[in-house]
């Protein structure tokens, strides 16, 4: 069983699963590339914790011990003896390569090299390294504390012990995991929200329904719990239409084009929630 998590990458995503891992039991090394990073991180971890304990679903004691459970570095072999590292950095392919190949040369053989990717496909990734059988896609959900979900990816040569130590992992800091087979752009999770919320554009831009009346049909026809506009506005509206064209891109799957108006938001800067503007207005 893995004993050490390594975390490379302090931001959102990282942080949040730095602080499952810690929480759940694990021994955390959290690793970015300057020390303000991982201060931002650790601070984000500290106020989530307090933020559970005020709610009565930590005591202040397990906290604290969570936290000194965590150690910060900003150098690499930091990493080089944990049993299952994590890689949270930016959505990058050649960063991620970069990585994977510095962490193939320094992590100990036999751990897991997994990564947080929403979207490149894990074989990509894996190529990289000697050891493409101990690369898995770990798919975490954000707020990472909060949502309950674990896509697991397969690249071409993951191994079945790969995708069981990183089940064990996800299932041990809470999650439900599902099994993606075949790492195909999107995956399963972004694949599907890709194709609602390309539909729900499409309906709002041509005029059919308006944006309160598509998401109001997804919420209370289906029991979704928020509606696809909405939730491309909390995503951000650039994030979704990136994702929605690398799947175009791929499959030339007409279903996946992104509406011309998705477009003309981003280059206007009405990205959703975090702009103040999306499909709705908030307020700042
Ligand atoms: N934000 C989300 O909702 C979400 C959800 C699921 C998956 N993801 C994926 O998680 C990954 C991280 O996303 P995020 O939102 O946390 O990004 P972020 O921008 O908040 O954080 C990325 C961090 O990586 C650090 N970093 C960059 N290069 C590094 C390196 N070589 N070594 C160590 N640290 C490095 C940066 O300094 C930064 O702190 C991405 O692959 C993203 O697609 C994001």
């Amino acid at each position: 069983m893995a004993k050490q998590i390594a975390v490379v990458g302090a931001g959102l995503m990282g942080s949040g699963i730095a602080q499952v891992s810690a929480q759940a039991g694990y021994q955390v090394v959290l690793r970015d590339v300057t020390d303000a990073a991982l201060e931002r991180g650790l601070a984000g971890i500290r106020s989530s914790y307090e933020r559970f304990t005020a709610k009565g679903k930590l005591t202040a004691a397990e906290a604290e011990a969570a936290l000194a459970r965590i150690t910060t570095s900003t150098d690499l072999d930091a990493v080089a003896d944990a049993d299952l590292v994590v890689e949270a950095v930016f959505e990058q392919l050649e960063v991620k390569q970069e990585l994977f190949r510095a962490l193939d040369r320094i992590v100990r053989p036999g751990a897991v090299l997994a990564t947080n990717t929403s979207a490149i496909p894990i074989t990509r990734i894996a190529a990289v390294t000697e050891r493409p059988e101990s690369v898995v896609g770990v798919h975490f959900f954000s707020p990472v504390p909060m949502m309950q979900l674990c896509e697991l990816v397969r690249g071409y040569k993951t191994s079945d012990e790969t995708l069981a130590a990183a089940r064990e992992f996800a299932e041990g800091v809470g999650k439900t995991c599902v099994v993606v087979n075949r790492d195909v752009a999107g995956f399963v999770t972004t694949r599907l929200i890709s194709a609602l919320v390309v539909e729900a554009v499409k309906l709002y831009e041509s005029g059919v329904a308006s944006a309160e009346d598509i998401d109001t049909a997804c919420r209370l026809g289906f029991g979704h719990a928020m509606g696809p506009l909405a939730t491309a506005d909390l995503t951000g509206v650039d994030i979704l239409l990136h994702a929605a064209r690398n799947i175009y891109d791929e499959t030339q799957d007409e279903k996946f084009a992104p509406p011309e108006i998705m477009a003309r938001m981003v280059t206007a800067g009405d990205l959703g929630r975090k702009s103040g503007q999306g499909f709705y207005s908030y307020e700042k």
